[in-house]
């Protein structure tokens, strides 16, 4: 022990037994006040509050002097990988001179530039190839002749899609749905029989005691994993189990609560205009409020009981097998940390320390109320409930213990109030009851999503008494009008949201409207729509590059010892398949990749690529085998349930084309596919196999990538846009096999992104939600839930950071990604002045940066693709040209 600490522990036992504590508890009128007299042997300087640390002991709580705190990278399953296998080129050119009838093996020819000046659509050397087209594929090609057309052409806003004969896929044009409820089961069926079931799996569950399957991506991990003592993030409150630890040695549940001042800060990173810090942390171990009891101490144990999407009890046992414990009801949002307590002494303490603490009254019938007054000049309100209805009669014994009465049953509730009188109406108003769990439903109506989040609450005469709950910012601006009316004054920062507001009531509507229905597999624009029709030019500009990427070793590219990268092998060549077979109009140049495609994607259904995936009966999911080895990082942690939804949307996505392309394929491939959707975002909750929604949480309206690694900091994502991919996937998967709920729940979550990203990850100059000095990044890099990192898991190049939010540049991309956003970040990080110009960048990252490009200048991004002697080591392995080809063309060129 430090000796200032000893020193510290020294004066407050000299404190105590000086003190009559009994006796300093005066009477003022129906109050009592509980302060506490300095005596003679107590110096003011001995009580030191945890914030600012002056202790070397609080201060290793801030983690600001802590590399290691700023990235635990390696430690939680994320390999330092870069997000793509970089292919040799030279590996996939086979073949390539017999269909250009050209010498050039290594870089196909450039396609035709779309300008109509020089596109005079005479011969090329591919123009046999394009025109031994598909003899059913007899429909006329609408753009066919004309030779003066820019890259840009019909939409299906102004035209019917051209039937393309042959295909299956006639139209990306949305059905219309009416009061579609969009959390029906994707599937009820058993695992599929190619997937073996294993009790192995390589982390324990010790703490969560469940017998249906555990959310494992979820904010209150930290409280059944590893040593049991990380935060749990319901916002705007983090709880965390005290365990013996901290300056107080307390074993009960710390709740504490940030504000700005209190943040840590990177140093400035200064490649980006404006110099932003590199990161920004919240302090970890602060102490506001401890809820605790007497008869808690080593013998003690805590285990999670009924973890759920939206919440968790975490109980707290005198000794295991002892019914003398304290439950928690753990609820994103929860208006107060609550507390039931059954026959124990109850002991709060602060490590920030009690500067007062006043009885209070009783609010409402049968509930004791005290205000604590903390050193950090923060006031808390504390609300106990005792079963037997007497009086608790707390009492202030020290700077750091609030005690109340021996064999308590009953709940003691603590919140923070940062708004007076008006603030505490509220939390009056509804103490003695809270939630103990959520639920969510939703439907769809043409293009408008309208999502509920209600709770089920306990407590005391519930019937007549509301909830009080947290809003994130981005709920609060989607409320429909009848929540809207509930909101408070009560604002209380989120660690890594922005402000919450607390609402009044047990359920919040959310409303999106305008969500991006038409979306399809064809390149889309916020001006334009679903664009089914690219020009003439660009047209055979794909029918071009096509053949050079077709030629690709398919099977050698898609079995890969990793789920992450197979899969997007398998969503490049059902990409370039769709984008030869359906905006290039030839069936026919793609088939034999088609063929050799599906039997690509039928060895993972049959389960023999070189990690089977098993269905995990522990915590139940299928995961990959590659973590079974002693190496819980292999394949970025999928076996610990890391990046499912990256790693599965893919495949979503890779199936959905392949089975709308040929509706026989799926007969045979849907239910494994099914299961991959059930695993990462399962639509509902009473499912044997798999827990709701994995990854995506619809309270905090994104998902969490990080599963069951033990972290400091939380959960975490750093790539919106495969998380954006995920949503897609399933929309268009929903759409192939006509699961209207799915295809529904893709769109909600695409509109909910939409918001959600724009709030907090994609920073436009404007954003309020994240700290000032922080938001000139452009991009968060990673968020987690107690800090934000502008980095990757495999190198902080500008690059990587920005480009992790880029890529796959999808149909869904321009949703997501605002022009606004684009420009402000391109003229900061990629122009030509700036400190990374994209036509500097290596390998397939410049491929990225210009297809981002695309969004705000297709025209530069098509020079780019189109330009002669293009270098194909600018594509990444899990993209093609060819598809950024059509993507580019089908941006406004305005
Ligand atoms: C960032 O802003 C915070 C809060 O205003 C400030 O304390 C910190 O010094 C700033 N950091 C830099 C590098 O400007
Ligand atoms: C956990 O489960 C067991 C039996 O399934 C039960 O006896 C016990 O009370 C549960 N709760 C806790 C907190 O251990
Ligand atoms: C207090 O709760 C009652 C319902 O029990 C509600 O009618 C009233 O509006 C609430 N008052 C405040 C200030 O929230
Ligand atoms: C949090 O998790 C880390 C990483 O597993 C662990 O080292 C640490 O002891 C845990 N608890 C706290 C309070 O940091
Ligand atoms: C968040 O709350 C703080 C404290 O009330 C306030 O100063 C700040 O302006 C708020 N921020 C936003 C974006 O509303
Ligand atoms: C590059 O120039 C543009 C205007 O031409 C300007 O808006 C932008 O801030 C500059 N970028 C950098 C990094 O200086």
């Amino acid at each position: 022990m430090d000796t200032r600490l000893k020193w510290k522990a020294t004066a407050l036992l000299t404190w105590l037994l000086t003190t009559e504590i009994a006796h300093c508890l005066p009477r003022v009128g129906n109050e009592v006040e509980a302060t506490l007299q300095n005596t003679a042997t107590e110096s003011a300087s001995a009580f030191e509050t945890q914030y600012p640390p002056s202790s070397s002991e609080d201060r290793l709580l801030i983690p600001e002097s802590h590399p290691v705190y700023r990235v635990g990278l390696q430690q939680d399953g994320h390999s330092s990988q870069q997000p793509f296998p970089q292919f040799d080129v030279a590996k996939f050119v086979d073949g390539l001179g017999d269909l250009l009838g050209s010498g050039d093996d290594t870089t196909a020819p450039a396609p035709t530039a779309p300008t109509p000046s020089t596109d005079t659509g005479k011969s090329d050397p591919i123009q046999a190839t394009t025109s031994a087209k598909h003899p059913e594929n007899s429909a006329p090609n609408p753009t066919a002749g004309s030779v003066t057309d820019p890259p840009q052409k019909s939409t299906t806003k102004s035209d019917e899609p051209v039937q393309t004969g042959s295909s299956p896929v006639a139209s990306d044009k949305p059905k219309a749905m009416h009061d579609q409820d969009i959390f029906q089961p994707v599937a009820t069926g058993p695992i599929p029989a190619s997937i073996k079931s294993r009790d192995d799996h390589p982390v324990k569950n010790e703490h969560a005691n469940a017998t249906d399957p555990i959310a494992t991506n979820k904010f209150y991990a930290g409280l059944y994993l590893g040593t049991q003592t990380n935060a749990t993030f319901t916002q705007p409150y983090s709880l965390a189990w005290s365990k013996g630890g901290g300056s107080l040695k307390s074993w009960g549940m710390i709740v504490s609560h940030v504000q700005s001042h209190m943040l840590a800060y990177g140093p400035p990173n200064n490649k980006i205009p404006g110099n932003p810090v590199q990161y920004y942390i919240n302090p970890v171990g602060l102490q506001h409020l401890i809820i605790s009891a007497t008869e808690l101490g080593q013998s003690s144990v805590m285990n999670v009981e009924q973890p759920k999407a939206f919440s968790a009890h975490a109980v707290l046992k005198s000794s295991a097998g002892s019914a003398q414990q304290i439950t928690f009801p753990v609820v994103q949002g929860m208006g107060y940390a609550t507390a039931v307590y059954n026959d124990m002494e109850p002991l709060i303490e602060s490590g920030v320390f009690f500067r007062k603490v006043v009885s209070a009254g009783s609010p409402r019938p049968g509930i004791f109320k005290y205000q604590a007054f903390l050193d950090d000049d923060t006031t808390w309100l504390l609300y106990a409930t005792p079963a037997d209805g007497k009086d608790p009669n707390f009492k202030l014994v020290s700077k750091t213990n609030l005690r109340g009465p021996k064999g308590f049953s009953g709940t003691i509730q603590v919140a923070k109030n940062p708004a007076g009188k008006s603030g505490e109406k509220f939390y009056d108003n509804s103490s003695g009851v809270y939630p103990v769990a959520g639920e969510i439903s939703g439907s769809l109506t043409d293009d408008v999503g309208t999502y509920t989040l209600s709770w089920t609450k306990a407590g005391k005469d519930i019937k007549g008494t509301p909830l009080i709950m947290f809003a994130l910012p981005h709920h609060v601006h989607s409320f429909d009008s009848a929540t809207k009316g509930r909101i408070t004054d009560i604002h209380l920062r989120t660690t890594t949201k922005g402000n919450s507001t607390a609402v009044i009531g047990e359920s919040w509507t959310m409303v999106e409207k305008n969500l991006p229905i038409d979306i399809g597999f064809a390149p889309w624009s916020t001006t334009d729509g679903s664009v089914h029709e690219l020009s003439a030019a660009a047209q055979r500009a794909i029918i071009q590059a096509a053949p050079h990427e077709l030629k690709q070793n398919i099977p050698e590219q898609t079995d890969l010892n990793s789920m992450y990268y197979s899969g997007k092998a398998l969503s490049k060549f059902a990409t370039l398949v769709y984008t030869v077979n359906q905006l290039g109009n030839n069936v026919e140049l793609a088939a034999d990749a088609f063929q050799t495609l599906k039997k690509s994607f039928d060895l993972f259904v049959q389960n023999k690529q070189q990690f089977p995936l098993a269905y995990d009966t522990i915590w139940k999911g299928v995961v990959s085998t590659a973590g079974y080895n002693g190496d819980l990082n292999q394949d970025f942690g999928n076996t610990a349930y890391n990046d499912h939804h990256f790693h599965y949307g893919y495949f979503i996505q890779a199936a959905a084309i392949i089975g709308s392309l040929d509706p026989s394929w799926l007969a045979a491939n849907k239910e494994w596919v099914n299961m991959l959707v059930r695993d990462a975002g399962n639509s509902v909750a009473n499912d044997a196999h798999f827990p709701f929604s994995r990854s995506f949480d619809w309270y905090n309206g994104h998902s969490w990538a990080k599963g069951l690694f033990e972290s400091f900091d939380g959960k975490d994502q750093e790539s919106t846009s495969e998380d954006t991919m995920f949503a897609y996937a399933i929309k268009m998967w929903g759409k192939t096999t006509g699961d209207a709920s799915m295809e529904a729940r893709g769109n909600v979550m695409l509109g909910i992104l939409g918001r959600s990203l724009h709030n907090y990850f994609l920073m436009e100059d404007d954003n309020v939600n994240q700290p000032a000095n922080f938001t000139a990044n452009k991009v968060t890099g990673i968020l987690f839930e107690n800090k934000v990192d502008h980095t990757t898991y495999f190198g902080a190049n500008l690059e990587f950071v920005q480009g992790i939010h880029m890529l796959p540049l999808m149909p869904h991309s321009p949703f997501t990604r605002r022009k606004e956003f684009v420009r402000q970040e391109w003229q900061a990080m990629f122009a030509e002045n700036a400190s990374t110009p994209a036509s500097k960048v290596e390998g397939g990252w410049r491929g990225v940066l210009y297809a981002n490009l695309a969004l705000i200048d297709p025209k530069a991004a098509w020079e780019f693709f189109a330009q002669p002697n293009f270098d194909y080591s600018w594509i990444d392995g899990g993209a093609s040209r060819t598809w950024y080809l059509a993507f580019v063309a089908g941006e406004s060129f305005g």
